[in-house]
């Protein structure tokens, strides 16, 4: 069976300040019995690490060490305490120009790393409404995750660009049909691919979290906003955990 999971993206955001909401996670976060965990700024992770939340980089490097001002590497990463690495995420695909050759590179860097990559996948809105979602998704799937993806060291989420801080979900049906696609291609492609656990994201929240994780192939969501106070992400993670 994947292992089901709720992880919050910070992205941007935060400060010393709110680590507290962290320490505010972590009782929901052991009581409930899903694995959590928060994504927050590289700047944060080092003092994150140990708070009772388990926590992860946005991005990272391809290489080890060497002249890449301002990067860092997945050893490094890891060094400050990260467990899981999110590799893909569409705003470094936009803003950075990742492509999926360089979303490879960054996964085989955190399994040498020792980490959990977490690829990300979607669709444009353009690409969405002229019906090419399955297209995009199988050549992302074929281009960003490297053979060795296993569900000892990778996880996969499904995030429509168009659903992402937009209020907007796609619905449960939609949903349903990527996720089952996204299951077949990397069933087909890996021998352990069926068990690779599979998030939804895009305005997940705590008031549709529930009919999104009754969905099959939904393993857990990457949230995004409703991940950075305790108060929304909380009933988020409690979601997950009483999902069938
Ligand atoms: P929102 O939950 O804010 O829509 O963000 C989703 C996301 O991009 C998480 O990586």
């Amino acid at each position: 069976m994947p292992r089901k999971i709720a992880v919050g993206n910070w992205k941007m955001n935060g400060t010393a300040a709110d680590l507290d909401q962290i320490k505010a996670l972590a009782p929901t976060a052991a009581s409930a019995g899903v694995a959590t965990l928060i994504c927050p700024p590289a700047s944060l992770i080092s003092r994150a690490a140990g708070l009772g939340v388990d926590i992860g980089a946005q991005d990272c490097h391809a290489g080890v060490s060497g002249a890449h001002t301002g990067d860092l590497s997945a050893e490094m990463l890891a060094d400050a305490g990260a467990t899981h690495i999110i590799t893909g995420h569409s705003e470094r695909r936009q803003d950075h120009n990742e492509t999926d050759a360089d979303i490879a590179a960054k996964t085989q860097a955190v399994w040498r790393a020792g980490l959990t990559a977490i690829i990300c996948i979607g669709e444009s809105e353009a690409q969405y409404r002229a019906g090419e979602t399955l297209d995009v998704i199988a050549a992302q799937l074929a281009g960003s995750v490297p053979t060795g993806a296993g569900p000892q060291n990778t996880i996969v989420a499904y995030e429509p660009i168009w659903a992402i801080g937009t209020g907007l979900t796609p619905t449960v049906d939609e949903i349903a049909k990527v996720h089952a696609f996204i299951r077949a291609q990397l069933a087909k492609a890996l021998p352990e691919g069926a068990e690779v656990s599979l998030l939804y994201g895009g305005s997940v929240k705590a008031s549709n979290a529930a009919e999104i994780f009754a969905v099959a192939d939904v393993d857990g969501a990457l949230v995004g906003g409703a991940s950075l106070k305790a108060a929304d992400f909380g009933p988020i993670v409690t979601a997950l955990a009483t999902a069938s």
